[in-house]
């Protein structure tokens, strides 16, 4: 029989939160989620389990960060579901406000980073970072924590909140954390359970494009051009996927590369009907 999990603490406020925070043993590990909670968030529950005396995750569909209502809308909720996977990874305590415990009433602050959020995703979906490092600043005030943990699978989002930290001064320790694939090689993600099972079937090819470009660049190719171009034949033969970008990228600034002198990024976002994937590979 399975062992019962023990389901972690639910807090909605932010007063709570902190009353929460003030019993909890240290290190605290925070992972911050948008819910409908897959092995790609339950990995970086364990992670933060296995580093930390604490693990608090929130669970918050950020309406900041949607630049298409519909998609927001279209975002899958199932807190129950969620607060068996957190108890279930090693989390303590849960943290699922509602909006206005997050944007108080008469909220007029926002967290804008510069260059780094133009290209991409940024080019892609305006206004989304910002809406990302709004909230994210948020909750790494309320949470104080010594780390948080944030996936390899969204690359540029990392790169974000690594600067925006740096620049306001929050010592939370920014963890991280690799990316959790489907056998077929389709990152996990929210979004996946929106594809119709044509989609799905034809999904795989983000990777199969990521991995045919590294096997360019592991045969000694450093053109950036030729390794864009690569990624685009591989996408450009599956009818059902729209690409948006691919992208060969400093990992540092992102700004594309001509030739490879160290370490790249290689990053895509593709449309399958109305959702939207992303992924990317290191080259280093
Ligand atoms: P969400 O898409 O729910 O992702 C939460 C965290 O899980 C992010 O750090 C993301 O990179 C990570 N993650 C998602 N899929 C993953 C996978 N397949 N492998 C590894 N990690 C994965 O990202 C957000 O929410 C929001 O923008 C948020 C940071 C919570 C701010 O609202």
């Amino acid at each position: 029989m399975a062992r019962p999990v023990a389901l972690p603490q639910v807090v909605r406020t932010r007063a709570d939160l902190r009353d929460a925070l003030a019993e909890a043993r240290r290190p605290v590990g925070l992972v911050t989620t948008m819910g409908a909670l897959h092995e790609g968030h339950a990995s970086l529950i364990r992670m933060a389990h296995a580093d930390n005396a604490t693990v608090l995750v929130t669970i918050f569909v950020n309406p900041r960060q949607f630049n298409e209502r519909s998609d927001f809308e279209a975002y899958p909720r199932d807190e129950a579901a969620d607060v068996r996977v957190c108890g279930a990874a090693g989390a303590t305590m849960v943290f699922i406000p509602p909006v206005e415990e997050v944007y108080p009433d008469g909220f007029q602050t926002s967290v804008r980073v510069g260059a780094l959020t133009e290209p991409l995703e940024g080019a892609s979906r305006p206004g989304h970072f910002e809406g990302v490092t709004t909230v994210v600043a948020i909750l790494l005030t309320l949470a104080g924590a010594e780390r948080a943990y944030f996936g390899q699978k969204d690359a540029q989002q990392l790169l974000v909140i690594r600067r925006m930290a740096a620049d306001l001064g929050i010592s939370t320790d920014i963890v991280a954390c690799p990316i959790v694939r489907e056998p077929d090689g389709l990152a996990l993600s929210s979004r996946n359970v929106r594809l119709t099972p044509q989609q799905r079937a034809a999904a795989p090819v983000l990777r199969r494009a990521l991995s045919a470009a590294r096997a360019r660049y592991d045969a000694g190719d450093r053109d950036a051009e030729i390794l864009r171009a690569t990624m685009q034949v591989t996408l450009a033969a599956e009818p059902l996927a729209a690409p948006e970008y691919v992208s060969c990228a400093d990992p540092a600034t992102l700004r594309e590369l001509d030739r490879l002198t160290g370490p790249a990024l290689l990053s895509m976002a593709v449309r399958f009907g109305a959702v939207r994937l992303i992924d990317n590979e290191p080259l280093s």
